[in-house]
């Protein structure tokens, strides 16, 4: 048990304890993301200042990610790596702590530490509200070791501040998957589907706005299946949640990802329509464009409901873009259904998207399918794929050129005088633009289209002309 010094902090802890440090990686989706940044905000309640250099601290937590090929192979070796550190701070008298949590340590469980006896601790995706025990138990040489699934509510046991403040911020309000796609873990590693209440969501995003926070993503696994307990008990969709997020002030843009096609209610269409806070673009992964692999992938829709959903969506909000994922090479997909994706990306029209090879995920159902599709195919696959996608990105990057958008300024640029925002689609967009414009939206014209980004000119009568720099001749600009 520490004793209390005299001199308590701003959260309560002994200035003595202050001094530990955390080092977090984080791996995988924006969900990882958030929650290791509540692992900030837990463990700076118990004293642990977080660091970006994993030699200065007490505490190093891997934040792992399951989705991809190798990655428990990457997660050893990173630890293979860190051992070293250990082993020297243990000689130098200041012990090194290693934590390992995320979506490897929830699948692999105790394997990892009889496998790598350096980890002194492992822990779910929900279970890092118990991290202080672990470190405590770790810290007096016993194993620590936390996979579970509790029913206890994770979020209550956080700390409510939420320490990181930006001018957008990610707030997870759905959690788990019950969909069980059949290439996928995170129905393993994240467990359920569970919502978090209509009160809860907005008690943390008015602590968010209170901090500075002007853009808020909602996030979930599977985010569109939300549903909430509301007023009077009432269990409302994610619909609803954004109605009223969107009532906040201060609150000027709202987002929300990963959502499933079967899980577009009307509902949530049309929310897109009515609320104007919701940024009209979407992240709607559709994986393949052919009916008889998404029957094998058990998405439960087919390329006319995508369809569909996308037109209504369209129909809801004539500026709507989209993004979404591609898997290619799923076992068994053929060159025709490989066609078919390509036909459907250029029927749809994607502003951006994701594009991966299959990899076959330990424990899935298509994993141990016999009708895998060699190497070679899904690169070559991949490369057609994502050629399409650029070409695709750019076009639409391209037909925002001399147009007005809103940008929401998040952060100084790396040349002085400039701010870089993002305009409604996530471009990030660089402008000549006074600090005070921080956290707000201005109109900007858009004059440069780079590869990753724009560069514009403040409208405003008073706003200085940018320095936007030479365009090169294929029309692409310096921000590459
Ligand atoms: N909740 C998200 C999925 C998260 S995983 C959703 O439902 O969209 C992000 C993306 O990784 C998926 O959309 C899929 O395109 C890709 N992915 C997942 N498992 C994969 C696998 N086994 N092989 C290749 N890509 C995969
Ligand atoms: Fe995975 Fe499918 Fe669930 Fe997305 S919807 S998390 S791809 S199982
Ligand atoms: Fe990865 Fe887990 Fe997210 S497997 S994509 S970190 S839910």
């Amino acid at each position: 048990m520490e004793r209390r010094c005299d001199r308590p902090t701003a959260y309560g802890v002994p200035a003595r304890i202050l001094s530990r440090k955390v080092f977090i990686t984080t791996y995988g989706c924006q969900m990882n993301v958030y929650d290791s940044d509540r692992m900030t905000d837990l463990l700076a309640a118990h004293g642990y200042a977080r660091t970006a250099a994993a030699e200065d601290a007490d505490l190093i937590i891997l934040n792992t990610c399951h989705i991809r090929e190798k990655a428990v192979e990457k997660v050893y070796s990173e630890v293979g790596r860190l051992r070293h550190l250990k082993e020297a701070r243990a000689a130098g008298g200041r012990p090194l702590i290693l934590a390992v949590g995320g979506c490897v340590a929830q699948a692999e469980g105790e394997e990892m530490r009889r496998r790598a006896p350096a980890i002194d601790i492992v822990f779910g995706p929900q279970t890092y509200h118990r991290l202080p025990a672990l470190i405590a138990a770790a810290r007096g040489g016993s194993a620590a070791l936390d996979t579970e699934f509790p029913a206890a509510d994770k979020f209550g046991a956080l700390p409510k501040e939420r320490m990181a403040s930006g001018v957008t911020a990610f707030l997870t309000v759905q959690e788990g998957c019950d969909r069980f796609c059949t290439f996928c873990v995170v129905p393993y590693t994240r467990g359920a589907e569970a919502s978090r209440s209509v009160a809860a969501v907005l008690a943390e995003a008015r602590r968010l706005v209170a901090r500075g926070a002007r853009e808020i993503t909602l996030l979930g696994q599977n985010v569109n299946a939300y549903r909430g307990t509301g007023r009077g008990g009432r269990r409302v969709g994610l619909g609803a949640l954004i109605r009223e997020l969107a009532e906040m002030p201060g609150l000027v843009r709202l987002r929300y990802t990963t959502s499933h096609p079967a899980d577009m209610g009307d509902d949530l269409i049309a929310a897109h329509r009515e609320v104007a806070e919701l940024m009209p673009f979407l992240h709607l992964p559709v994986q393949s464009g052919s009916d008889r692999v998404l029957a094998a992938m058990n998405r439960r829709h087919t390329v006319a409901d995508y369809r569909r959903t996308v037109d209504a969506l369209r129909s809801a909000r004539p500026d709507l873009a989209l993004s979404s994922d591609f898997i290619v090479g799923f076992p068994g997909e053929t060159a025709a259904d490989f066609a078919a994706t390509l036909a459907l990306v250029e029927a749809i029209g994607f502003a951006q998207a994701f594009s991966f090879k299959y990899s076959a995920r330990p424990g899935t159902p298509a994993a141990t399918r016999s009708d895998q599709v060699p190497e070679g195919e899904k690169a070559a696959r991949l490369q057609a794929l994502q050629s399409l996608l650029r070409a695709q990105q750019a076009a639409f990057n391209r037909a925002t050129c001399g147009r007005v958008v809103p940008v929401l300024f998040e952060r100084p640029g790396r040349r002085a005088g400039q701010l870089v925002g993002r305009s409604p689609y996530l471009q990030p967009v660089h402008v000549e633009a006074a600090p005070a414009l921080l956290g707000t939206v201005a109109p900007t014209a858009i004059e440069v289209v780079g590869a990753n980004s724009l560069g514009g000119r403040l409208v405003e009568a008073a706003a200085p002309r940018a320095q936007t720099g030479p365009v090169d001749q294929d029309g692409r600009g310096q921000y590459r």
